[in-house]
């Protein structure tokens, strides 16, 4: 089987699916919901999905995972993961979302394939929630996280993102859930992504707060960090253990920790575009090929094309920062 090899020697075998652009929270670091959204027209059908990602199986990608937006706001997803599951050469299929509505899908995705979930859940404290989230409910995200567990959905991941003045003061409390309930709990940097409009910036990226500080405090109020291996995952965290808990404790250091050298993955965007990098714009339009009717050899040829333009690394450093599009139309 031929294999996707960037041009930096980096195997390509994961890729991130955008669903939609929709999403049912208003994160206040993510501007979801405050442009127009994708027109049904605009985003890719289910057919089209599974087309692409048949033929990029055959270019060796192995792992999937479903994004937004929120992509359970989607109708019928179970069929897309049914129809993801059956191509040959796709062994892990994973979901990462908000968890609002996941209490009544859990089951019928773990039936239809869906082998886990990472869930974006920033705060434990019922108002801070919905500060952050603008209208979300953490009992509802409470209550998707335990049917997750239930079905089966393992290791249920739990992403949060510490800003510094809004909830760096809940590490210690995520931290004692890997302690007390076994959760898997990862702290991720927040990401400065180019505002659409200054207006709708309400988060600077001086709020960043990074792995080292977490760590480090962990270490001292809770105790020692072990190193572990993650059960499972296809991503950049790393991943420690506090004696005694069941649950792990990842640091996605996408600021302060580049990881670039590791990358493994591409992303396809709800409308059809796939994008070698996060954190850089440039993209392949795939939609408009695929509806005039190109053969998968042609489109295999497009994928690889798209591969060929991963950048080495981001350049947050240099303040180059992504503008194309938001992290919700990406879906991280
Ligand atoms: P696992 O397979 O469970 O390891 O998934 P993952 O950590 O790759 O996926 P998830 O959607 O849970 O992403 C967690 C965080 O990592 C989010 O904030 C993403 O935006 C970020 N992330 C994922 N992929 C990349 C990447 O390629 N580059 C950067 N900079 N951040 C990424
Ligand atoms: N920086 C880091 N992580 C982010 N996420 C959303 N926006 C950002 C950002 N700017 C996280 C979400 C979700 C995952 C897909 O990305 O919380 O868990
Ligand atoms: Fe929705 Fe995720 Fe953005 Fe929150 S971070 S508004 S859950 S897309």
């Amino acid at each position: 089987m031929t294999c996707l090899i960037d041009n930096y020697h980096r195997r390509i075998s994961y890729m991130r699916i955008s669903v939609t652009d929709h999403c049912n929270l208003r994160c206040i670091y993510c501007t979801a919901n405050q442009v127009p959204r994708l027109t049904h027209d605009d985003i890719l059908r289910y057919e089209e999905i599974e087309r692409i990602i048949r033929v990029s199986a055959g270019l060796g990608i192995d792992s999937l995972r479903l994004t937004g937006g929120e992509p359970l706001m989607r109708p019928h997803l179970v069929n897309l993961v049914e129809m993801l599951k059956k191509i040959e050469g796709i062994r892990d299929i994973s979901m990462t979302t908000n968890a609002i509505t996941l209490e009544k899908h859990a089951k019928a995705l773990k039936s239809a394939g869906l082998d886990r979930v990472n869930i974006s859940l920033d705060s434990l404290d019922e108002d801070k929630f919905k500060h952050m989230t603008g209208v979300g409910n953490l009992s509802h995200a409470l209550s998707g996280i335990e049917a997750a567990r239930n079905a089966g959905l393992n290791p249920v991941k739990i992403n949060t993102v510490v800003l510094g003045g809004v909830n760096d003061n809940e590490i210690l409390d995520f931290a004692y859930k890997t302690l007390n309930d076994g959760w898997h709990v990862r702290f991720i940097e927040y990401m400065p992504f180019a505002c659409e409009g200054e207006k709708n910036k309400v988060f600077s990226e001086n709020q960043t707060v990074s792995d080292k500080y977490i760590k480090a405090l962990i270490s001292e109020k809770i105790g020692n960090l072990e190193a572990v291996l993650p059960s499972a995952g296809n991503g950049p965290a790393k991943y420690y253990r506090l004696a005694g808990a069941e649950g792990t404790i990842g640091f996605i250091g996408a600021v302060t920790d580049c990881f670039c050298q590791e990358c493994n993955r591409m992303r396809l965007t709800a409308d059809g575009g796939l994008r070698p990098c996060l954190l850089e714009d440039g993209e392949v339009d795939i939609k408009t090929p695929l509806r005039s009717g190109i053969s998968d050899d042609e489109l295999k040829n497009l994928i690889s094309s798209a591969a060929a333009l991963k950048y080495e690394k981001h350049r947050l450093s240099e303040k180059v920062l992504p503008s194309g599009r938001q992290m919700w139309q990406i879906g991280g």
